[in-house]
This record gives C-alpha cells, sequence and structure tokens, in this order.
C-alpha cells in the first residue's frame, strides 16, 4: 500500500488517534453502557466539535459479515451505507447514547456540543439522530426521566424528537423526517382536517 504523505511528513507525528477527539474529553470507564464512555474534562461551549469519525464506509450487506465481537464500532451515514472503525477502538467509538443527550450531529461524522456541558458530564448523543436501521438496538441505561427503555433503528421516527434535534440530525435521516412531514400534510389536506386545510376567503 502506498505510504501516506502526511505521515511521512511528519506532520501527524503528535497525533495518537485516526479519528478527531477534542483534548476536552477523556475516555473512562462505564459499565452501564457496555465498557466506556467519553467524560469532559473541562467546561464546554455549545457548538463546539468534539469528535470526528473516521473509517471504512460499508453497505449494509458487508456490515452483515462483520462480526459482532470484538466490538463493532459503527455509525449510518446514508441510505444502506456505515461508517465502519477500523483498528484498535478509539477514545472516539466511545460516545454512548442518552435519551436526555448533550451533543449532536452536524453533518453525518462530526459530533458538537448541544448546550454548555460541564466537567466531568458525559458527553452522550442520542442515537436516534444518527440510526435508521437495526444495527445497533439495545436495552437503555441512561436513567434519564425520558429514558425510551428500548433503543432501536425506528426511533427517529419520533415527532417529538423531530423539534428537540431540529438541525441534529444525519442529514439521511432529515430527509426521511421531511418526507414523512410531508406525507402527514399530504394525508391531512385530502381528509380535510385543520392541520391540512387551506385559509379560505369569507364572503
Ligand atoms: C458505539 S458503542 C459505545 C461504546 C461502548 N459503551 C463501549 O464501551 O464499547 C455503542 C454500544 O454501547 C452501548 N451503549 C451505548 N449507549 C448505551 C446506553 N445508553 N445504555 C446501554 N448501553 C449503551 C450499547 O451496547 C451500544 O451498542
Ligand atoms: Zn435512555
Amino acid at each position: 500500500m502506498a505510504e501516506d504523505p502526511l505521515e511521512r511528513s511528519g506532520a501527524l507525528a503528535s497525533r495518537s488517534h485516526r479519528q478527531y477527539v477534542s483534548p476536552l474529553l477523556e475516555a473512562r470507564e462505564n459499565r452501564k453502557k457496555g465498557l466506556m464512555g467519553l467524560y469532559a474534562r473541562a467546561p464546554i461551549p455549545p457548538g463546539e466539535v468534539l469528535v470526528v469519525w473516521a473509517g471504512r464506509i460499508v453497505t449494509g450487506a458487508e456490515l452483515a459479515q462483520v462480526p459482532q465481537e470484538p466490538a463493532r464500532y459503527v455509525v449510518q451515514i446514508e441510505e444502506d451505507l456505515y461508517l465502519l472503525s477500523v483498528g484498535e477502538p478509539e477514545p472516539a467509538d466511545f460516545i454512548n447514547h442518552s435519551c436526555e443527550p448533550n451533543a449532536g450531529l452536524r453533518g453525518q461524522i462530526v459530533v458538537v456540543s448541544m448546550r454548555a456541558i460541564e466537567a466531568g458530564e458525559e458527553v452522550c448523543i442520542d442515537y436516534a439522530m444518527s440510526d435508521g436501521s437495526p444495527y445497533d438496538e439495545f436495552e437503555c441505561g441512561c436513567g434519564t426521566p425520558s429514558c425510551r427503555g428500548r433503543i432501536t433503528g425506528e426511533d427517529w421516527r419520533r415527532p417529538e424528537l423531530w423539534e428537540r434535534y431540529a438541525g441534529y440530525f444525519s442529514p439521511y435521516l432529515q430527509r426521511r423526517i421531511e418526507a414523512l412531514r410531508g406525507a402527514e400534510r399530504g394525508r391531512a389536506s385530502r381528509s380535510g382536517s385543520p392541520v391540512g386545510r387551506q385559509p379560505q376567503s369569507v364572503r
């Protein structure tokens, strides 16, 4: 395989990971959510880039060939396309789910803080922001008041999340949400319900 010119130049000598993780974060054990989680080492302002994932792009059929053990770190990035982390697990792989998250997606692979995060808090996204198929479903251990219980690849369909995470869904899911909303509006206007009723002139 051809040598990476960036590696050869030494420009990446200070970077020990392939994926980006903010220096404001550190990996720590979290047994309630598998093994590890990512935590704030210092206060983090809203809108901070926390993680940028990298790896290999695989289709759903290819993903099905990849064994689940040892842990398989993967995120869906498009219809039938997934980003698979390769090599040894890195801190960026340890972003857990919470039903009351403090971080969200900007595009498909960038994780940003959605609000100010205190030192010591675990950084979590809601996997409904990224997952549109059943490749990573589990019983949630987030323990928040609004915990959904089981996390599934269908959670993005929940209308209550559309407003809460506006601007933080992966673009392919945002497209699906717009399509669902459009279909809903069409149904409402055909049935004459108030949602879709057009303004009428009063004579
Ligand atoms: C990308 S990994 C996150 C890192 C994982 N905690 C680890 O140590 O390998 C995703 C997996 O972590 C676990 N996980 C993440 N969030 C969780 C949560 N809220 N409750 C229970 N398990 C969780 C699930 O097993 C899920 O399939
Ligand atoms: Zn939960």
